[in-house]
């Protein structure tokens, strides 16, 4: 079940990104049996949708729970463009996005700790 939080806390403990709340961000939750198993941490900053971190639990990878995330997001929102960042090494997180019609658009020398990163974009035309 997907649901908005808005208790820190509860997402908090769940990996080692934090999420802090500003004007712009929102955190979508996927729940099994009442117990958070992933989320997406996402801002909406006027006309464009920025996906700041997603992260599921360990031992629920593999199911779509990303996916089921995500889709929710895209289909959801009407917005022309999302975009995130991504470590380049990080080959389950590009190919999740690839899958939902993320393209890179750009390299961010870098980005990550001396590690580059890519700018990934959805774009409806
Ligand atoms: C990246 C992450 C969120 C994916 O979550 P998930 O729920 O396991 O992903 P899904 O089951 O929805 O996978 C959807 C698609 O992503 C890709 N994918 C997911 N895990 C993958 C892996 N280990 N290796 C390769 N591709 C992978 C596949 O294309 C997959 O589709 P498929 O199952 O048909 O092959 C998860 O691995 C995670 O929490 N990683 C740590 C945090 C992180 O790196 N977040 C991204 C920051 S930018």
């Amino acid at each position: 079940m997907l649901k908005e939080i808005n208790d820190l806390n509860l997402v908090n403990n769940l990996s080692d990104y934090q999420v802090s709340f500003n004007q712009f961000n929102q955190v979508l939750g996927f729940f099994l049996n009442d117990n958070l198993i992933g989320f997406v941490d996402y801002s909406i900053i006027y006309d464009r949708l920025e996906i700041n971190y997603i992260f599921v639990k360990e031992e629920y990878r593999k199911q779509k729970v990303a996916y089921r995330l995500l889709k929710y997001i895209i289909d959801n929102y009407n917005y022309q463009n999302i975009t995130l960042e991504v470590n380049i090494n990080n080959i389950p997180a590009i190919n999740l996005y690839q899958k939902l019609g993320f393209k890179i658009v750009a390299t961010r020398p870098k980005y990550y700790n001396g590690v580059d990163g890519y700018l990934m974009e959805r774009r409806i035309s």
